[in-house]
């Protein structure tokens, strides 16, 4: 994969070329999936506690590299937050952070018994690599959309870092002692975690990401119809070789060959749902 070549772990905010800036050319659609992005990548904390009980007593490696990993994903929070304040100054990323923090919680984090929702480590292991594969996937997608230089380049340094959080997780995942999970297991917890893509957060994170304060009372939030107008926005950006690339990767992940025929008739399911999405 060459963006993980192009930008190396590690950078910060003022590695950024922020004069790059080229307001002339910013995407309104892009924008506003940049916009919906920066909330729930802002909110990785709530993941970064979740996955250190998952792991209590671990190697303190391995919770390093969850800290790590949450910094990242905080980063790209911060990165994608202030590029849109510069794209929109009516937009505000702590203001916007506050309504989606207010209005969400996933039901499993507030949870106090420990434990995977997954079941086990690694299956816990399976839905990051899951996530990672589809952040990757989006953030190249996102980078290849784009002509606004800025924005590529934020889009470029994203995607090299979630593709590196896979390959962490991938390895994490093979570094288990626990029992090999069967394939079907494994497909299972694979497929249950891109469901959940469909749940309220995306939907959530877009209506407070682009809906101002003011606009609410005329534009209450409808889960259905945010849920659609998010899936068509971000659906809109990917082509087909961004989605073999993300199937390939969680085809992987669970074991299987990724240039085999699971991930060729997955790829073609994806990529026609993903159209039906877009339309
Ligand atoms: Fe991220
Ligand atoms: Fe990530």
């Amino acid at each position: 994969m060459t963006v993980a070549t192009v930008y190396k772990q590690g950078w910060t905010l003022d590695d950024v070329h922020w004069d790059w800036f080229d307001p002339s050319r910013v995407d309104p659609s892009l924008l506003a999936a940049v916009k919906a992005a920066a909330l729930v990548e802002y909110n990785a904390p709530d993941y970064v506690d979740y996955l250190k009980r998952v792991f209590q007593g671990a190697e303190p490696q391995t919770l390093a590299d969850i800290e790590q990993w949450g910094a990242e994903e905080s980063q790209h929070g911060k990165v994608l937050g202030r590029y849109a304040e510069m794209a929109d100054p009516s937009f505000k990323l702590d203001e916007a952070f506050a309504r989606f923090r207010k209005g969400y919680t996933p039901a499993h984090f507030s949870g106090k018994d420990g434990g995977s929702v997954r079941g086990s480590r690694r299956g816990e292991m399976i839905a990051r690599c899951v996530v990672e594969s589809g952040t990757s996937s989006y953030y190249s997608a996102m980078r290849d959309a784009c002509e606004e230089p800025l924005l590529r380049e934020i889009a470029g340094r994203i995607a090299a870092d979630e593709y590196r959080h896979y390959k962490l997780f991938y390895d994490t995942l093979g570094a288990q002692k626990e029992p090999e999970l069967s394939l079907w297991r494994k497909l299972l917890i694979a497929i249950g975690r891109v469901r959940e893509s469909d749940d309220d957060e995306l939907a959530f994170a877009y209506y407070c990401a682009n809906v101002k304060p003011e606009e609410e009372a005329a534009k209450p939030y409808d889960r259905k119809l945010y849920s659609k107008i998010s899936s068509a926005n971000g659906a809109a950006i990917y082509s087909r070789k961004h989605i073999e690339k993300l199937v390939q990767m969680v085809v992987k992940a669970v074991g299987a060959d990724p240039h085999g025929w699971i991930a060729g008739i997955g790829a073609s399911l994806v990529w026609r749902r993903l159209q039906k999405s877009a339309a």
